[in-house]
């Protein structure tokens, strides 16, 4: 019952550039088969909140909606439950499933009472039919609110945000789509999303698998359903969450006049001299997505950092990534700097010192570049470059 939404540009406010457009997946268990009303009709979250009301219009084409019996709110944040107050102005007393910390955020986002029956993990509804609704808590993955939900029988899982991707289809399956297109956008939402909580992600796994539940189908609350060997999704999380690395080593700077573009470029032809297999990219960070930059320094085992010393400090554009790089917390990463100087020359060390604060290992002290590199300053960079290359 969801909404597809080609038209978004970014994502919690402007931290997360959406490439493929998103979906906000809602869905319609309807179980009940006759008049007595035996079985139950569940309606699992809504979508963001401009949509509501074309949310609810569908929703009323497909069902009365005094005829939902229950409502689950998966998470709190407002893509899910965005038109929740659209919905219950029309079935104000029906109950609401969720956690007790998504009974708080829902309260501090809409200042409703609402009929909330907060649960935890291992509760269940019955829905008739031989099936039932299992509440699995999913505590920070991503907010502490969350949660997902499996319907036995069927054998779904609704995993909420989990395994989701910011990819609009109209396809709406896995199976049906082009898998590069996919997995791009389900590796990128991982590595903005999901990396902070990676020991909670593994372990959350880890116990959904040890309860053997068979799983036929996952369906997620952004981007396609997983329906043809749902678990691929799993297995990749679980490697994700686990030091993810791959043969890459990536070069983030910004440049003024050009010099600390060449260092850069002069570096990466030094890697490939000696390192002909290793996966070498650059990217300049005043010109390329944030979010794309993540999820390349994601993939890589080792980052070079270049910024020229822009009044004893570094480029902002420089500044922005590591930010981004504190809060996300990836692991298993190997990182140094390089950059123009014309006058004191901080940035090389500035930059040290925020690599170390994000808690990587520092593999050397940096390279510096006085004024525009010369044909000396750029055969050590090259040197440079083959030594990053032999690591
Ligand atoms: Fe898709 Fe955490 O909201």
């Amino acid at each position: 019952m969801g909404k597809i939404d080609w038209e978004l540009k970014k994502f919690h406010g402007d931290e997360y550039s959406i490439n493929r457009g998103t979906t906000y997946n809602s869905y319609l268990i309807r179980e009940e088969k006759n008049v007595l009303r035996e079985e139950k009709n569940v309606l699992i979250d809504t979508v963001w909140l401009p949509f509501a009301g074309e949310f609810v219009a569908n929703l009323q084409k497909e069902i009365d909606l005094k005829k939902i019996d229950y409502v689950v709110a998966n998470h709190a944040e407002i893509d899910h439950s965005g038109a929740l107050p659209e919905l219950m102005r029309f079935i104000p007393d029906t109950p609401i499933y969720c956690t007790q910390n998504a009974l708080k955020s829902l309260r501090g986002h809409y200042h409703q009472n609402w009929n909330f029956k907060p649960v935890k993990t291992g509760d269940k509804i019955s829905l008739g039919n031989g099936k039932e609704l299992i509440f699995v808590e999913m505590r920070m993955l991503h907010w502490p609110d969350s949660m997902a939900c499996y319907l036995t029988g069927d054998n779904i899982l609704f995993s909420n945000d989990a395994f989701g991707q910011h990819y609009a289809s109209e396809y709406m399956f896995n199976d049906l789509v082009k898998q590069d297109e996919l997995f791009s956008e389900c590796i990128k939402y991982y590595a903005n999303i999901l990396t902070p909580f990676s020991k909670l992600v593994d372990a959350k796994i880890k116990e959904v698998l040890a309860l053997q539940l068979p799983i036929d189908i996952i369906a997620t609350s952004h981007g396609v359903i997983w329906r043809q060997n749902p678990t691929q999704i799993v297995e990749k999380y679980l490697q994700w969450a686990n030091a993810y690395q791959e043969n890459q080593i990536t070069l983030v700077y910004d440049t003024m006049w050009e010099g600390t573009r060449r260092m850069a470029e002069t570096i990466a032809k030094g890697i490939k001299d000696v390192n002909a297999a290793a996966n070498v990219k650059l990217y300049n960070a005043a010109k390329i997505d944030k979010n794309d930059i993540m999820t390349e320094i994601f993939k890589s085992r080792i980052v070079l950092f270049g910024s020229p010393t822009i009044n004893k400090g570094i480029a902002t554009a420089l500044a922005g990534i590591f930010e981004e790089l504190k809060g996300l917390q990836f692991v298993n990463k190997k990182a140094a700097a390089f950059g123009c100087y014309g006058w004191s020359g901080e940035s090389v060390g500035n930059m040290n010192k925020l690599i170390t604060e994000a808690g990587w290992e520092l593999i050397n002290d940096g390279i510096k570049c006085f004024w525009n590199p010369d044909e000396e300053s750029i055969t050590k960079c090259f040197l440079y470059g083959q030594e990053i290359g032999r690591m």
